[in-house]
């Protein structure tokens, strides 16, 4: 089915201006952009979206990774989107990343790995609301 995904080029991706790349990338696997835009997190906006791996050893790491400098975030819509993001984006960390994914071609280690991604379309729902207001995003397949 047509569905919408978020995607977030992190701050290591963006520091070495690799944005531009990353979103021709999924232009060309498919992905039509509905919503886009970069902005600078504060550590309590990154710990917010992250909530649900609060508790876990590396969440210090990644909210203050998030919060380092600016990120683009966007909403991104395709035929079974979530998978094939995952598909395109490859294995967290960058070393178990197969041959021409976004992570092992961009992402530098496990934490420093280029792009997020939704991983189930319930949640891809729910993170796309954490960044966007309803007129921010087109409300349909055609918009
Ligand atoms: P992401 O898809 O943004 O969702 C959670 C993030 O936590 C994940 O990408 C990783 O970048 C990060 N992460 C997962 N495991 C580790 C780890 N062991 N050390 C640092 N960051 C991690």
């Amino acid at each position: 089915a047509l569905e919408r995904t978020l995607s977030i080029i992190k701050p290591d991706a963006m520091e070495k201006n690799t944005a531009g790349a990353i979103v021709a990338r999924l232009e060309q696997e498919g992905f039509t952009v509905k919503a886009m835009k970069r902005i600078h997190l504060t550590r309590a906006e990154a710990e917010g979206f992250y909530a649900e791996h609060q508790g876990r050893g590396f969440f210090d790491e990644l909210v203050t990774f998030m919060s380092r400098s600016p990120i683009l975030v966007m909403a991104l819509e395709r035929e079974d989107a979530v998978a094939k993001y995952r598909e395109v984006i490859g294995a967290t960390d960058p070393a178990k990343a197969a041959a021409g994914t976004i992570r092992k071609l961009y992402g530098a280690n496990v934490g420093e790995n280029a792009v997020h991604g939704s991983d189930k379309p319930a949640t891809a729902a729910r993170e796309i609301a954490y960044f966007f207001a309803g007129y921010e995003v087109a409300p349909s397949a055609t918009a």
